[in-house]
């Protein structure tokens, strides 16, 4: 009898030391054995014949029913894990936001319980939760007891003030000095918000809301509002020693900040999204380009090809998606007005086949960059590693087999988002999950969720931070 419970044969296997032909064994929840034809007597075993056999993907920026814009977004724990499950994202980090009450804020505490109740009873597939510092006072005397409950990011917005959400200078360097002192990481949304409110303000007119419609969106928000910001921050990193992590990076400008930056070994990392990486922002002249508002906004082509670069080369480190899906109906409160869209769009089920089709197939980025951005760099650099994010013996079962050139369009009627549109509809997509294994479960088969809400764990961290 085999030693395994079930047994991956026949696939290409991306592991950290390269790819290979090889068998996966698992037991329970973990992985056992890697190696040439494995014993598979009396194991389920899963034919990867033909196929890409890589570690389940970490979608590191997610927001899951998040009360935003006047509205909540649309996908939660039920819809949005299993949106991730069948794009082979077996782990998810999502961000706990503490509200601004009546006489005062949230505590971290109060927003971790917050989020752990949209979690429970629906999730498929692993999470944690970023700590979202939104009112410094309040907020600073609480991050160690997080870090004692299992937190190890923070992260604060340069922008959203009308969310109560805005976090100035003296809170991102009190910030970046605790997590020094905690080894923990500061994760940044970086957009310079007095310039940027002034551009609003001076485009916010009848006339000129008629005439660009959902483009001042893109024209409030040239891309030294992002690149300044960043600039800002990574110095602020730079005097502290804190570790900084750039969310949802955007421009070719603030690319260029990151090398430079890391090239003085300022402990600054970057994330980009994959709709930064696929399309410009020659959609907001679309008469459904409204759709498309996020912050920061879709930018133009160099800069997609400066963030390819950027991965390749090494200064970008992990792609997510900044998953925060609102429907047509949540889209249209817009009315003509840019400055009322509910910023944000789905992502979980597109991120590994978007960033294989456009990074792989059109060889920008290797196979083995793409799990390096999806699965190694984000386990690490959150604190889930060893853990998650690598097929080696003893961690998690997670898995996600692919095949290489088989493409699907991509089509909402035919996904697990609750959005009824899709930034990439009509694409022909590669790389979504045949197979998806959480901690050796199977949860997708033949393309299909077949795993129960509910079964995915919270994942509690220890540390975080730097490591390239
Ligand atoms: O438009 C976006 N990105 N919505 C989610 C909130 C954020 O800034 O990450
Ligand atoms: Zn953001
Ligand atoms: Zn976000």
């Amino acid at each position: 009898m085999s030693n395994f419970d079930k047994v991956i044969k026949g696939g290409k296997v991306v592991t950290p030391q390269g790819v290979t032909k090889a068998d996966v064994g698992i037991r329970g929840e973990k992985i056992a054995a890697i190696g040439e034809s494995l014993d598979s007597t009396g194991a389920q075993v899963i034919n990867a014949t033909g196929h890409i056999v890589m570690p389940g993907v970490l979608d590191v920026h997610v927001h899951l029913e998040l009360p935003f814009c006047g509205t909540v977004s649309s996908d939660d724990y039920n819809t949005g894990t299993r949106a991730g499950a069948r794009g082979g994202v077996t782990t998810l980090i999502d961000f706990a936001i503490p509200y601004r009450r009546e006489g005062g804020y949230d505590s971290l505490s109060e927003a971790a319980d917050n989020w752990h109740k949209k979690a429970e009873g629906k999730a498929l597939i692993d999470y944690t939760f970023h700590m979202c510092i939104t009112n410094w006072d309040t907020h600073q005397k609480q991050i160690a007891g997080m870090v004692d409950r299992g937190f190890s990011t923070f992260k604060e917005f340069m922008i959203y003030e009308s969310e109560g959400w805005q976090s100035d200078d003296r809170a991102l360097y009190g910030t970046l000095e605790k997590m020094k002192d905690l080894g923990t990481m500061l994760l940044v949304h970086a957009e310079s918000s007095r310039v940027l409110d002034e551009l609003i303000a001076r485009y916010h007119t009848a006339p000129l809301m008629k005439k660009y419609k959902a483009q001042l969106h893109a024209i409030t928000r040239p891309n030294y509002i992002e690149a300044e910001a960043i600039q800002r921050a990574a110095k602020w990193c730079e005097v502290t020693g804190g570790s900084l992590y750039i969310v949802h990076m955007s421009t070719a400008e603030g690319t260029e900040i990151i090398k430079e930056a890391q090239s003085r070994n300022v402990p600054v990392l970057a994330e980009t999204c994959a709709q930064y990486l696929v399309l410009d922002d020659s959609v907001f002249k679309r008469p459904d380009g409204h759709l498309f508002a996020c912050c920061p906004q879709l930018k133009k082509k160099p800069d997609i090809e400066r963030l390819w670069k950027g991965l390749a080369d090494g200064e970008v480190s992990v792609v997510s998606t900044d998953t925060c899906s609102f429907t047509k109906k949540q889209k249209a409160m817009w009315k003509g007005d840019w400055t009322k869209i509910p910023m944000g769009m789905p992502g979980l089920e597109t991120l590994l086949p978007s960033v294989y089709t456009f990074g792989v197939l059109k060889k920008r980025i290797t196979l083995e960059q793409l799990v390096e951005k999806l699965c190694y760099n984000p386990a690490r650099i959150m604190g889930l590693a060893p853990r998650k994010g690598q097929i080696q013996v003893g961690s998690d079962a997670d898995i996600a087999i692919i095949h290489p050139t088989k493409k699907f369009k991509v089509d909402p009627k035919t996904m697990e988002t609750n959005a009824d549109w899709n930034p990439f509809e009509g694409m022909e997509l590669a790389g979504f999950s045949r197979t998806t294994l959480s901690r050796g479960d199977v949860i997708v088969d033949d393309y299909k969720v077949v795993g129960k809400a509910g079964r995915g764990q919270w994942l509690p961290r220890k540390t975080a931070g730097l490591s390239r």
